[in-house]
């Protein structure tokens, strides 16, 4: 059946326009004013902003880490997500050493497969580089529709590749079309600092943030961003969260190096201070890389309004207070690294970004799901309202405020990060693929129905632009 979605105000990344929405076999099919009713079921968005769908570039759902696994899965994570306004996620599929990489897409398929309630892709982590990996790479892009490849500068004798696994992952991205992902910290001397904080006795989680300085990610990052150059690759740095990196990615992006940078909501509005809580509650506040001292959320805004830095991802990797984090109860290093942020990551940006004026409506739309769509291979079918794209469609009331609780959440984990956070802002509605997922603020969607993405090669294109101009 046809929907209009009437007398809402439409903002995508460039425009904000007020117009109907015509929406037919899961796409839009007429954008216009007064367009006819017959035969359509009719949304009244009155009063109310119409996203597209948000996509999140950065999920980990039913993802074993430090001897447990997620809390959240494919299931509860995508019908969160989509409370929160998010129609697409892209989850990071991990790979293991001597497995061929097909195995493990093939691990993350059942995993989503029945379960997913929204469009999903996959991300591929690269621990190696050998023959193997190398005769299954054109495939990974060319047939799985994989078109991102995530490599790890930390997590020692876990994830971590080393750094000519990443200057070969690299070349191999340009040639064949790829995006290369990257967490940024040094993982060697964070391993030196953690074993020295231990053996001083130092086992709190705020020992977590103590041993994984600023000065840690600033390195990676400007590492990671020579190779890229070296290597004329393009480059994706995920959750960014302090000056020291933001500087090493505008120094790269003035050169001309392909290099672009997410972060994350909880490092916009939370800081170091949240890892001392008493009665170990600092340990629901352990990421990697660490929250940081208050100073650096301004200069995270600021990177973003002046488009330094382009994505917001979630880095949803939920797990439970009981049971979970307290696994690090006599140890920093055992707490499972991640937070749950899902549901929670566009209207944290819409409240803390476009309401107090750090960034304007149209970059919140750029930044949670147009630019996102664009680097990893789905626009214009994703990420965009435009004839012919995909109905994947957020109904936002901008006025409404509540506060963030896990007492409301929809995530399975027994805590919210956010909690008690006053904001302002809310879906009310989503479509996905022009079928409700929320309804009214109820999830009305089915597990299962949320299809997976087979995205396009890496945008060469999309390469920034230095801002030198031919002389005149
Ligand atoms: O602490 C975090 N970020 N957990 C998820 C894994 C990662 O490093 O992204
Ligand atoms: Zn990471
Ligand atoms: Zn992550």
């Amino acid at each position: 059946m046809k929907k209009i979605i009437k007398n809402g105000t439409i903002a995508t990344a460039a425009d904000t326009y007020q117009a109907d929405i015509l929406i037919e076999n899961e796409k839009i099919a007429m954008i216009g004013k007064d367009l006819p009713t017959e035969g359509a079921e009719i949304i009244d968005a009155k009063g109310a902003y119409i996203f597209p769908g948000g996509i999140d570039p950065h999920t980990h759902l039913d993802m074993p880490f430090g001897g447990t696994t997620t809390k959240d899965d494919y299931e509860t994570g995508t019908i969160a997500a989509a409370y929160g306004g998010t129609t697409t996620i892209i989850d990071f599929c991990l790979t293991e050493k001597g497995v061929p990489l097909k195995k493990a897409i093939e691990t993350w398929h059942e995993k989503a497969n029945e379960k997913a309630a929204i469009d999903y892709g996959f991300h591929l982590m690269i621990s190696e580089i050998n023959d193997d990996v190398l005769a299954e790479l054109p495939s990974i892009i060319d047939n799985e529709g994989i078109s991102s490849f995530k490599v790890f500068m930390a997590y020692k004798n876990v994830f971590q590749a080393d750094d000519a696994t990443l200057y070969r992952t690299l070349l191999q991205a340009k040639e064949l079309g790829a995006l290369v992902m990257v967490h940024a910290e040094n993982g060697d001397v964070i391993d030196y600092l953690t074993k020295q904080a231990l053996a001083e006795g130092n086992t709190d989680p705020i020992y977590h943030a103590l041993t994984r300085p600023p000065e840690l990610e600033g390195e990676a990052t400007g590492r990671a961003a020579i190779l890229t150059e070296m290597a004329n690759g393009q480059l994706y740095v995920v959750h960014v969260t302090c000056e020291d990196a933001v500087e090493k990615i505008t120094e790269a992006r003035n050169k001309g190096v392909d290099i672009w940078g997410e972060t994350c909501p909880q490092y916009l509005v939370l800081d170091q201070s949240y890892l001392e809580k008493p009665h170990f509650e600092g340990s629901k506040y352990v990421w990697s890389p660490p929250l940081r001292e208050k100073k650096n959320q301004e200069v995270l805004w600021n990177a973003l309004k002046m488009g330094q830095l382009q994505t917001i991802g979630s880095d949803q990797c939920s797990f439970d207070f009981k049971g979970q984090k307290e696994l690090g109860r006599e140890d920093f290093t055992k707490i499972p690294n991640g937070g749950p942020t899902i549901e929670d990551r566009m209207s944290i940006l819409f409240s803390e970004g476009v309401m107090k004026e750090r960034i304007t409506l149209n970059q919140f739309v750029d930044m949670t799901s147009t630019r996102a769509a664009k680097l990893f291979g789905l626009f214009p079918k994703k990420g965009t309202i435009a004839v012919g794209s995909d109905a994947d469609i957020v109904i936002f009331d901008p006025k409404v405020e509540r506060a963030i609780s896990a007492e409301t959440h929809h995530m399975a984990v027994d805590y919210n990060a956010f909690e008690g956070m006053e904001i302002t802002g809310e879906p009310v509605s989503v479509l996905s693929r022009g079928q409700f997922v929320i309804k009214d603020k109820q999830f009305v969607g089915e597990a299962g129905k949320g299809q997976f993405l087979k995205r396009a090669k890496y945008n060469a294109a999309l390469k920034p632009d230095t801002g030198k101009r031919l002389p005149v």
